[in-house]
C-alpha cells in the first residue's frame, strides 16, 4: 500500500482559511493531492476540498483540534483510515503544521491558561502530532513547521505566542537531524504579519495597526495569504529537497 505513485499527499493542518487554505491550493496547483484540517469551519473546508477537486486532484477535509492534545491518535487513525478509503494507500508526503492562534495579550496579563493554550496548539501538538505521524509520511517526504516573523523581531504581547513558535524553530532543527536518515526534510516558514483572521483580522481590519504593519516591510506593505501558500508548495518539490533544517521568513523584508 506504500504511495509510490507520482501522485503525492500533503496534510495540512488548519487549511479551512487563511495561510493554510491557501498552501492546500497551492499544493493542488503543484500537481499534489491534499487533506486538510478545520476546527470550527467545516464548510469553509469542504468548500477548499472542492476547489481541489475542481481543479483535477483529490482532497478530503478531516476535524482536528490542536488545543486537544488527547485527541491526536484518534485524529491520525483517521487520516490513515481517508488514505486508505481516498487513496488506498497509508502514506503522505508532506505535513504541514499550520493551524494556530493569535492573541495580543501584554506579559503582565499572560495568564496560565493562555499559556497552556498557546503551549498546546502552537508546540506540543505540532511536536507529538509529528512524532504520530511520522510513520505516516514516505521516505524523502517534507515537514515544514510554520513559525513567524515575531520570533526573529520583537511585537508587545506576543510573548507566549512568539515563544511558543521559537520552540518549534529549534525542534524543526532537532527533527531535520534526527529524520535525515529517512531523506525526510524539515524546514520552517516564518511569516510576516499577513491579512487573515488571525488575531481577530487585526492585521486585515485595523488600519492604524497595518500602516504600522506595512511600515516595517521593505516592500511597504502587509502580506497576503498568496505570499505564503507558494513558498509552501516550493518547499515540497523536488528543487527544493537540498533545503533542509532552514528557517525561512517570508516577509517581504520585515525589520531589515
Ligand atoms: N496571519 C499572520 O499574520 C501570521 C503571521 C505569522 C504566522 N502565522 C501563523 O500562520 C498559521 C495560520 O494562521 P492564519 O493567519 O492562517 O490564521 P487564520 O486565518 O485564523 O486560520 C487559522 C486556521 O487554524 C485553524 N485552527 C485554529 N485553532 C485551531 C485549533 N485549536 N486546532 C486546530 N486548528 C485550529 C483554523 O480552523 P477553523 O477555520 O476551523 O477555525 C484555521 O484553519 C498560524 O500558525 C499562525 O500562527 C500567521
Amino acid at each position: 500500500m506504500e504511495n509510490t505513485a507520482a501522485t503525492k499527499i500533503g496534510l495540512v493542518t488548519g487549511g479551512s482559511r487563511g495561510l493554510g487554505k491557501d498552501m492546500a491550493l497551492r499544493l493542488a496547483d503543484h500537481g499534489h493531492d491534499v487533506i486538510l484540517t478545520y476546527q470550527t469551519k467545516k464548510e469553509a473546508a469542504n468548500e477548499v476540498v472542492r476547489q481541489i477537486q475542481d481543479s483535477g486532484r483529490k482532497a478530503a477535509a478531516l476535524p482536528f483540534d490542536a488545543a486537544d492534545f488527547g485527541s491526536i491518535s484518534t485524529f491520525v487513525e483517521q487520516v490513515k483510515s481517508e488514505l486508505s478509503s481516498t487513496w488506498q494507500t497509508n502514506r503522505i508526503d508532506f505535513l504541514i503544521n499550520n493551524a494556530g492562534i493569535g492573541a495580543t495579550i501584554p506579559f503582565e496579563q499572560v495568564t496560565a491558561h493562555d499559556f497552556d493554550l498557546f503551549l498546546n496548539i502552537h508546540f506540543k501538538s505540532v511536536y507529538f502530532l509529528t512524532q504520530a505521524l511520522l510513520p505516516v509520511i514516505n521516505d524523502h517526504g517534507r515537514i515544514i513547521n510554520i513559525s513567524t516573523g515575531t520570533t526573529r523581531v520583537g511585537v508587545p504581547g506576543y510573548s507566549v505566542y512568539a515563544s511558543m513558535k521559537s520552540a518549534v524553530e529549534t525542534f524543526t532543527r532537532y527533527l531535520a537531524k534526527e529524520i535525515g536518515a529517512r531523506g525526510i526534510t524539515a524546514n520552517v516558514v516564518a511569516p510576516g504579519p499577513v491579512e487573515t483572521d488571525f488575531n481577530n483580522g487585526g492585521n486585515r481590519d485595523i488600519p492604524e495597526r497595518k500602516k504600522f504593519l506595512a511600515s516595517m516591510s521593505a516592500l511597504g506593505r502587509v502580506g497576503k495569504p498568496e505570499d505564503i501558500g507558494g513558498v509552501v508548495a516550493f518547499l515540497c518539490s523536488d528543487d527544493a529537497g537540498w533545503i533542509n533544517g532552514q528557517r525561512i521568513e517570508v516577509s517581504g523584508g520585515m525589520s531589515l
